[in-house]
């Protein structure tokens, strides 16, 4: 089984799609975690990502079909697969479904985690992560047990950098001009369902299950 879950900035995309990897034994694929490991090892990609990252811009689509690419081909060994984060853009969105044909699957599930920008930037303002082991936390929604620490390593939190205000911005500027249209390309194709990502994260949790218990067919898990 393969699961999109698309969202702007701070929808809580990674959040979801942690619980739904542990609850389901899905392989959870974050683009932007596999990108921001790649600029820590200082490997051709994230050379090669790293400029885009730190200004809150897209990778370029090419570098991102071959990372998925080359994914699917040698780290899923068979197990359903939660892809975070991608596609963001109509190409790659068209590049994927070009991919799994080539491969004889389909995209079973596309999960559109619908937020406003002022709660998704409030989130994103309260947001501190774990470097080391890539937890996340909330310094209002979601506390770590022990201020400055993570729960899961015990390292120290930080902010993201690209969590900066005019980062921020950016972003959103980028989520309106290149996933907007993503959103309605899998909608035009009758593929999109809409869970309200506004609300507390075991209530966005539920309504997640909800479209993945289902048999088929989209509709709107609000
Ligand atoms: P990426 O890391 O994917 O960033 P993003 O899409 O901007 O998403 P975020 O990680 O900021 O938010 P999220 O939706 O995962 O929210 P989270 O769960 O953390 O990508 C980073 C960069 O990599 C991109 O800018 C780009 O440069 C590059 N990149 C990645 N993929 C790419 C691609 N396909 N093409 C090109 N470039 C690509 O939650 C946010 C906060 O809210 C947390 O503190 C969390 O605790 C809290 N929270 C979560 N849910 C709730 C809730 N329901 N209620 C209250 N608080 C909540």
């Amino acid at each position: 089984m393969i699961v999109v879950l698309l969202g702007p900035p701070g929808a809580g995309k990674g959040t979801q799609a942690k619980r739904m990897g542990s609850a389901t034994g899905f392989k959870h694929v974050s683009t932007g975690d596999l990108l921001r490991e790649a600029v820590e090892d200082g490997t051709e990609l994230g050379i090669r990502a790293v400029e885009y990252m730190d200004a809150g811009s897209l990778v370029p689509d090419d570098v991102m079909l071959g990372l998925i690419s080359e994914l699917l081909d040698r780290k899923r060994q068979g197990t359903g697969v939660i892809l975070d984060g991608f596609p963001r853009t109509v190409p790659q969105a068209e590049g994927l479904d070009q991919l799994l044909e080539d491969r004889g699957e389909i995209i079973d599930r596309v999960i559109f985690l619908d937020i406003g920008e002022e709660d998704a930037v409030e989130r994103l303002s309260s947001r501190v992560s774990c470097p080391n082991c890539g937890s996340v936390h909330n310094l209002t929604t979601d506390l770590p047990k022990v201020d400055g620490l993570c729960d899961t390593c015990g390292g120290p939190l930080v902010r993201r950098p690209d969590d900066e205000p005019e980062k921020i911005e950016h972003r959103f500027e980028q989520f309106q001009r290149e996933t907007r249209p993503t959103i309605e390309y899998y909608r035009s194709e009758g593929r999109l369902e809409t869970v309200d990502a506004g609300r507390p994260i075991e209530e966005v949790q539920k309504a997640i299950e909800m479209v993945f218990n289902r048999n088929s067919g989209p509709q709107a898990a609000r």
